[in-house]
């Protein structure tokens, strides 16, 4: 079957009844920060449009040359000098502005700490001085694993004072992910928490890194941030105490002026293969990006209050909660812990308690408000809301719908917004006081963004089609490659289609241009918006003695989008059982981090697989989705369809 096809068969239903339009409201409309004009003005000359929104930002050195592009690597504003923290706090400071919230913290416990773009940067000072008293450099590589507490983002702006890169990693992740992730981009520091909260419990991220250490000689220095203060092991020499550290550090800290092109971060994303990419994202043309698409996307004023509910450790806390937020001197929330602690208000309870007006959500969150019932945000005074965003995922129309209608009390602008760790800024999403919305799309290219669907032959799909979603023109905020593995950036990216960006994505586009995402269409899985490889599991799943083979796929669900679903073949003569699947889902779980674990697992005595000996994925999606299967007749045992098929119902029926 080709892309179109499955494309077809996986969503036409949705584009047909799909006919409801929100035009923007015209009170939004007369206040927006974007206007029609922006279009017009990136389509003109795309290269000017982008060099007049880098212009906004504070340069040591002004640029003059914007961009340089050797395909596929992109410089943007390449012979200018900036600083980043200089742009996110001194720049607002200086302008008057210190007072000003950057961030409310609210910690899980109830904990609460408004944190002002003053004290902001004379943290950020502190802890980029004590970075530099420990030896840390322009052009070293700092490891984040924290909770989201203030700290994180001062950890991220203290290296870049100092022209370090950081590499954040996700607290959900397990010590293997960790050692994968520092070992490869050559961390020389790691800095943690002792624990971190989650659901009332705690989650033992300074254990997890010393498990990690073990196996990384080359880390030297582990800085510990106090947050729950139960006892942690301290390895003298090596591990110190943040408050400890900061302790007399000097309240001021030159800023390192450096290069546009200079490495701001690097962040591991899945792919298709096992090893995670380390997706490298540079200064200038990154904090351009994910400046100018968080005031025109989320079109924030200065007296908002902006929450984005993303983690730090993906990329949408990165551009949406620390730069792009705090370069345009947004006042913003910063929370801890889950939606449902310690009850399911406790979204509702923030937005009523700090008035937010503009909430970023995932539509995996949404889905599960939506099963919580009415009564939870009914609690709450949610009339402060006037703006709506979404990301991570595909939004189903009835989501779309009691999201605006339920939280947004029908007032507010929805923006969906397609974008990837790769294209670090949002590409494809509505200007919320200039598009008309659909439920379910993510309707327009962002200004200066230049994407298209196309088919096999790499030719552009007549409307209504749908095939690949491709980019056509660099774009400032684009990665710069993968961490050491220049030969996997193309080929992942380039290879498939000549001077096109792959971004590994199914889409429509229906006679008014709006696109309509439909899910990955390489081994890529998203589970509650994690990008999740399925050889990454498949991997761990084979590192378990008893596990011969293993194939996973991703299987629709109501809730997280897609749920992972194991097929295991054992070594030898052994029989699957209840308590070995919970092992091994567990197994997984230790090895990658918990939020891998396999939903489904089914045992089996063979896997479906070509004559040429590759697993026939498609065939065992279908399989666990329990629907009639295509053709099987490059299978080369067809009798273990039948096999699996009926594990798979069982399976199925015990899990409802
Ligand atoms: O499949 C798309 C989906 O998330 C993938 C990118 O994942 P990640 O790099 O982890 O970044 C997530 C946050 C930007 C995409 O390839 N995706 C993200 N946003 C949307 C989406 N799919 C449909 N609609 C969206 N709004």
């Amino acid at each position: 079957m080709s892309v179109e096809e499955q494309l077809h068969s996986r969503h036409i239903e949705a584009l047909q009844v799909e006919e409801r339009r929100f035009p923007p409201p015209p009170e939004f409309v007369a206040q927006a920060n974007a206007k029609p004009e922006v279009y017009e003005e990136a389509n003109g000359d795309y290269e000017a449009f982008w060099a007049a929104r880098a212009r906004e930002l504070e340069w040591s050195k002004p640029f003059t040359r914007v961009l340089e592009w050797n395909e596929p690597f992109a410089r943007w504003f390449a012979d200018g000098e900036l600083n980043i923290s200089v742009n996110c706090l001194d720049r607002h400071v200086r302008a008057g502005r210190g007072e000003r919230v950057a961030y409310y913290f609210e910690g899980e416990p109830g904990d609460r700490r408004a944190v002002t773009y003053n004290e902001l940067l004379l943290e950020v000072c502190r802890f980029a001085n004590a970075l530099r008293a420990q030896g840390i450099k322009r052009g070293d590589r700092v490891a984040i694993y924290l909770p989201m507490i203030v700290e994180l983002p001062v950890a991220m702006l203290a290296c870049t004072r100092i022209g370090a890169a950081h590499s954040v990693i996700f607290g959900g992740f397990s010590p293997d992910a960790i050692v994968d992730r520092v070992t490869d981009s050559g961390c020389i520091a790691l800095i943690t928490a002792d624990f971190g909260w989650r659901r009332g419990k705690t989650v033992p991220l300074k254990e997890n890194c010393d498990a990690a250490m073990e196996r990384m000689p080359d880390v030297k220095c582990c800085i510990v941030v106090k947050r729950t203060g139960d006892p942690v092991n301290m390895e003298p020499g090596r591990d110190v105490w943040w408050h400890e550290l900061i302790e007399g550090q000097p309240a001021t800290c030159e800023p390192e002026p450096v290069d546009a092109e200079n490495l701001l971060f690097i962040l591991y994303t899945s792919g298709t293969t096992a090893k995670p990419k380390g997706i490298k994202h540079t200064t200038g043309g990154y904090l351009t990006g994910a400046a100018t698409t968080h005031k025109y996307v989320f079109d924030v004023k200065d007296d908002d209050v902006y929450w984005c509910t993303a983690d730090i450790g993906w990329v949408t806390g990165h551009s949406y909660i620390v730069y792009g937020p705090l370069c345009n001197g947004t006042t913003g929330v910063l929370y801890e812990g889950t939606p449902d602690h310690p009850d399911k208000d406790r979204f509702w309870e923030i937005v009523e308690r700090y008035k937010v007006t503009i909430l970023y959500t995932a539509p995996t969150a949404i889905r599960t408000f939506m099963k919580w019932g009415t009564e939870y945000p009914g609690k709450h005074d949610l009339s402060s809301l006037r703006l709506l965003g979404s990301v991570g995922e595909p939004i189903n129309p009835e989501a779309w719908m009691w999201y605006r209608d339920v939280i947004g009390g029908g007032r507010c602008p929805i923006v969906d917004t397609w974008w990837q760790t790769e294209t670090g800024m949002i590409m494809i999403t509505p200007l919320p006081g200039v598009t008309t919305t659909l439920p379910g799309s993510a309707t327009q290219p962002f200004p200066g963004v230049f994407p298209d669907v196309v088919d096999e032959a790499g030719q552009t799909v007549p409307p209504g089609g749908g095939g690949y979603i491709v980019i056509r023109k660099p774009w400032p905020a684009m990665l710069r490659g993968i961490w050491g593995d220049d030969e996997r950036y193309k080929e992942t990216y380039w290879s498939k289609f000549p001077h096109m960006y792959l971004a590994g994505d199914g889409c429509r586009r229906d006679k008014d241009g709006n696109y309509w995402f439909m899910g990955r269409i390489d081994d890529v899985m998203n589970v509650s918006g994690h990008r999740i490889s399925t050889t990454e599991v498949e991997s761990a799943l084979v590192s378990h003695p008893a596990v011969a083979e293993a194939a996973v796929v991703g299987r629709s669900d109501a809730m997280t989008g897609q749920a992972i679903s194991a097929f295991v073949l054992l070594k030898g003569a052994q029989v699957g059982s209840e308590p070995l699947a919970l092992e091994l889902r567990a197994h997984v779980g230790v090895k990658l981090g918990k939020f891998t674990s396999p939903k489904y697992l089914t045992f089996t005595s063979e896997l479906p697989k070509t004559r040429s000996g590759k697993i026939m994925r498609r065939l065992l999606r279908d399989i666990s989705e329990g629907r009639t299967l295509g053709d099987t007749t490059t299978l080369a045992d067809s009798s273990i369809v039948a096999e699996l098929q009926s594990r798979a119902r069982e399976e199925a029926q015990k899990e409802e």
